[in-house]
């Protein structure tokens, strides 16, 4: 660990700093909503002298809600929510040009993740902005005695909401949290779209194969595995879909796609990816099954979806043969089975993530959830909670102001109509 401008951190090599810089002033512009939050702030500083943690893929979408956070005056640390996600150069240029204390280096071991975890709730924040709820898991798990410094903290993600309403159900989440997730403006766009792009974005920077014509397996038709089955069919993949619910399922089958369990769709895939949130959604039975050359790749949060212990169980060592792909053979029928990423979030490991416009909205829900808890410190009830459905509709509004695209409002005679019942047939 080092320190510069007397900022402690640790990452890789703080001369990407003007790259970075470059790269985050580039995002920006296509954050119009996260800016005008981050003038407001600077002028009204609301979150003067907080102690704040955020944990988040280093990007430099990330870089401009850390800028809001720091014009809105918190006193912000951050880390990286996984260790393939991290853009090094965002991460020197937050140190060198902002005197942001981040700790993220991309490839990091997850026993320097923890370690990062760990220094980061050494600075006792007061609010945590997590994703995938590592942070406050470490907090309650580890350093129960810090607990009661918490003003609240905001989930990001599916899988970290998940991973909270089960603390609460166990009686452990003794603080406020914001399901930033949970958002409309949040998961109807970033999940969906950004997802959908750039999973797709990550497959093809990893592989550069070409998707039309291939059989393409979406694992889970959630948010994401709804953008995802929509871009690849965009691009001319033919989608076949995996679920477990029905009524997903019925509405992946209306939307065009084929449905069938994933042991039958294992043998026909060319490519595979997982969205679910859930553990071995491909499994050693599945690995068993795929044809020669099968690409499979994760874009859910944890490496958990793909059951790479079993696989590795199955098949000799594998070998690199590009970045982020390894090649693996199976030994009992000498198949190969191509893995990207390690397993992790492939749209961050081999892209970069969402692009900076759907983020604009996703990190705008992230600053008023972080001033919401603020302004209400004390008064908030423990649990998850969502932001106000105006917040949604403001965020939405301030986009579509920014996009240039104005809407229509309701007449009198309309509002009238729809609030009463008399009028019929
Ligand atoms: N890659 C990214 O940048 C990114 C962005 C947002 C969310 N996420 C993560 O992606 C995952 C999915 O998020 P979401 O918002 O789409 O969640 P979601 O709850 O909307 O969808 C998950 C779907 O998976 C299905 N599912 C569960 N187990 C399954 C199984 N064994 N086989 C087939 N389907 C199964 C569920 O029925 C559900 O429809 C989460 O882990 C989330 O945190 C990743």
């Amino acid at each position: 660990m080092s320190a510069t401008r007397s900022v402690e951190f640790d990452v890789k090599d703080i001369g990407l700093a003007k790259q970075g810089k470059q790269r985050i002033e580039w995002a920006e512009r296509e954050m119009p909503v996260l800016r005008l939050i981050r003038e407001r702030f600077a002028e009204e500083k609301p979150l003067n002298g907080t102690k704040l943690v955020a944990c988040a893929h280093i990007t430099t979408e990330t870089a401009n809600l850390a800028r809001a956070l720091q014009a809105g005056g918190a006193e912000a640390i951050l880390i990286a929510s996984n260790p393939l996600s991290t853009q090094d150069d965002v991460a020197a240029s937050l140190v060198s040009d902002w005197g942001i204390p981040v700790y993220a280096i991309k490839g990091e071991s997850t026993e320097t993740y923890n370690r990062h975890v760990r220094t980061a709730l050494d600075s006792h924040p007061e609010i945590i902005i997590d994703d995938g709820s590592d942070v406050v898991a470490t907090l309650i798990k580890e350093r129960g005695d810090q607990v009661k410094e918490l003003v609240g903290s905001t989930e990001e993600t599916t899988t970290g909401i998940q991973r909270l309403k089960a603390m609460e159900i166990a009686g452990v989440l003794t603080f406020p949290t914001i399901a930033v997730n949970d958002a409309q403006t949040k998961h109807f766009f970033d999940n969906r779209y950004g997802t959908g792009q750039s999973t797709l974005d990550g497959i093809i920077r990893a592989t550069n194969i070409l998707l039309a014509g291939r059989n393409l397996v979406v694992v889970g038709y959630g948010w994401c595995g709804k953008g995802v089955a929509l871009r690849a069919r965009g691009m001319g993949a033919n989608v076949i879909v995996t679920e477990i619910d029905a009524i997903k399922a019925i509405e992946a089958v209306m939307d065009g796609f084929r449905v069938m369990p994933i042991a039958e769709a294992a043998a026909i895939g060319d490519i595979f990816v997982t969205v679910t949130g859930n553990r071995h959604v491909i499994d050693g039975d599945h690995f068993a099954r795929m044809k020669d050359g099968a690409i499979v790749c994760n874009s859910g949060h944890f490496d958990l979806e793909l059951n790479l212990v079993a696989l590795r169980g199955m098949a000799a060592d594998p070998v690199t043969m590009r970045p982020f792909v390894e090649e693996y053979k199976v030994k009992a029928s000498g198949r190969r089975i191509v893995v990207l990423g390690e397993g992790r979030l492939i749209n961050l490991a081999a892209a970069e993530g969402h692009p900076a416009s759907v983020m604009d909205m996703s990190f705008a829900n992230q600053a008023l959830s972080v001033e919401y808890l603020v302004k209400n410190k004390g008064k908030l009830a423990p649990g998850v909670h969502l932001l106000p459905p105006e917040v949604d509709t403001e965020i939405a509004s301030l986009k579509l102001q920014a996009l240039g695209i104005s809407i229509d409002t309701l007449t009198a005679e309309q509002i009238e109509y729809i609030s009463s019942w008399e009028t019929g047939t």
